[in-house]
């Protein structure tokens, strides 16, 4: 076994040399022997002793797992963004050892949930326990936040590489920790995607939900209705090309969400925001006629033609592929703003469809105003109001909340994050109000709606529109530095929330991003490290 690593630590420790001859010049502040402070992480652990000495990551450290197909992966995921900057080997392995080890299933890890974890630091290893791999890899990210932020280049970086010594106990205080991308006014490639993903991963977020079809696009591949992504995926908001995800490269996304521990959530909105579908199939439409095709941002003015049979062969042919498509959970049929179908038809269509979304084993998820009709039992209802909502409104939610209706809260004056900053925000909207850092930070998803109970809350989501948004960049200025805050809020107890300690926990995150290429906003609001 020693035989058998030596000559690659050697060459390791060789490259690590000549890399940082050349990485001097432009380098990322340069690692220290100080280890980063232990509850220096986002989103906050729920308990942190800092105690004893540190943990240093050396050529001869190992990544031990327990012999399971999650673990092991979890394993290799560490490796991956171990090795290049470090330089070392890294194995990672089923047998003994100093080193970093991923421990799976003991005893003490049954109150750490499915996702919580426990690190333990100290002179001879990391340990990560949790009863489930997704606890496992949320341990990995809190990891990698302990070591120097240059640990995220993709070149051999000087170390030293060291994890402050003590213990971190964490889970999460809802399981429901969201991110939307709107791939419909804007098409993103499965590349984009996956590159979002593991931002999201990062900061813990476990749900990715895909904003699939609106007015200006359909973005997914129907068999049985193939002009939906062929005509209606062929532009985009300002008319480019559009696009669409073929089947296969669906999976691909649902995949690689998988393989970072997302849940895809996919979004057909329904009965309004319809206009791609409309325009690719005449008999959709009430009067027959296609409409053209739209690459406006004006919003409320196509329906579903609700009295029309054909309207639910086409919502069942489309349920029942997206549904087969879909591991997770939930299928999320929109609902919003459907200000050219009349109540009652509204009312009449939900009542038909959200049993055609469980009949194909899925959970609705749906934006509010489905609290307008009757939501379905174990619905979601996804709250995207603000703070002057009206009155009624908000207590038509809290309503259904109380009759059981579970509420993901993403109220768009504060987790919007395709709202600017301030009125100088190059790309982005303003019709909820303008969103600095604090603002999406400085509320409590536990008691945001009057009248509706704590229980009720399943989670956050922080959604993306893409009226304004055209590519990675784009996506990562409106996201950073707010998308991290609605992690926390996600992720971290109520009582760890407080902007003063945050801020400066969010501060630390800036060389990280620089390190991965990830463009950020600098807003005034955060105490950045200067350049
Ligand atoms: C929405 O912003 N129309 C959900």
């Amino acid at each position: 076994m020693r035989q058998h690593h030596r000559t690659p630590r050697l060459l390791g420790t060789l490259l690590l040399v000549v890399a940082a001859g050349i990485s001097v010049v432009g380098a990322a502040p340069a690692a220290t022997g100080v280890p980063v402070p232990l509850g220096q992480v986002v989103p906050a652990p729920l308990s942190v002793e800092a105690k004893g000495a540190p943990y240093r990551i050396t050529g001869d450290t190992r990544i031990r797992v327990d012999d399971s197909p999650g673990a092991r992966r979890v394993g290799e995921y560490l490796a991956d963004v171990l090795r290049p900057s470090t330089g070392y080997r890294l194995p990672v392995t089923t047998r003994g050892g100093d080193g970093i080890r991923l421990r799976l299933g003991s005893n003490s890890a049954r109150a750490l949930g499915d996702e919580g974890y426990r690190l333990d630091s100290g002179r001879s290893g990391v340990t990560i326990t949790a009863r489930k791999a997704a606890g496992l890899f949320h341990g990995v990210q809190t990891l990698r936040q302990l070591l120097p932020a240059a640990v995220e280049k993709r070149s051999a970086q000087p170390g030293p590489w060291l994890v402050a010594g003590g213990t971190v106990k964490d889970a999460p205080r809802y399981g429901y920790r969201g991110a939307m991308l709107d791939v419909s006014r804007h098409f993103f490639t499965v590349a984009q995607v996956e590159r979002y993903i593991d931002q999201l991963a990062l900061y813990k977020i476990n749900k990715l939900h895909l904003h699939l079809s609106d007015d200006q696009g359909w973005r997914i591949a129907i068999d049985s209705w193939p002009r939906l992504a062929t005509h209606g995926g062929s532009t985009q908001v300002g008319g480019g090309t559009g696009g669409f995800y073929t089947k296969d490269q669906y999976r691909r996304i649902v995949r690689y969400a998988a393989s970072r521990h997302l849940e895809v959530v996919p979004e057909i909105d329904m009965p309004g925001h319809t206009n791609a579908a409309l325009a690719s199939y005449a008999e959709l439409n009430c009067d027959g006629v296609a409409p053209e095709l739209y690459t406006g941002t004006e919003v409320g003015f196509s329906s579903l033609c609700v009295d029309k049979p054909v309207t639910y062969d086409f919502v069942d042919d489309v349920i029942r592929e997206l549904a087969a498509l879909t591991p997770g959970r939930y299928l999320h049929i929109g609902g919003d703003e459907a200000h050219s179908t009349s109540h009652a038809d509204y009312v009449a269509f939900m009542e038909r469809v959200q049993p055609v979304v469980a009949r194909y084993g899925k959970t609705v998820i749906g934006w509010h105003q489905l609290t307008g009709a009757t939501p379905a039992k174990g619905a979601l209802a996804q709250y995207w109001g603000l703070d002057d909502t009206s009155a009624a409104e908000k207590a038509q939610v809290a309503k259904a909340a109380r009759n059981g209706t579970g509420l993901i809260l993403s109220p768009a004056d504060r987790v919007y994050l395709d709202m600017k900053y301030t009125a100088d925000t190059p790309l982005g909207l303003d019709w909820a109000g303008l969103v600095e850092v604090r603002r999406s930070y400085d509320w409590d998803p536990g008691a945001y709606l009057p009248g509706a109970p704590a229980s009720a809350v399943r989670g956050v989501e922080a959604p993306l529109w893409t009226e304004t948004i055209l590519n990675s960049d784009h996506i990562e200025y409106m996201a950073f530095p707010r998308l991290p805050g609605v992690a926390e809020l996600g992720w971290s107890p109520a009582p760890a929330h407080d902007w003063d300690a945050y801020k400066v926990r969010l501060a630390a995150q800036a060389p990280r991003w620089e390190a991965l290429g990830i463009d950020y906003y600098r807003s005034p609001q955060v105490p950045w490290p200067a350049p």
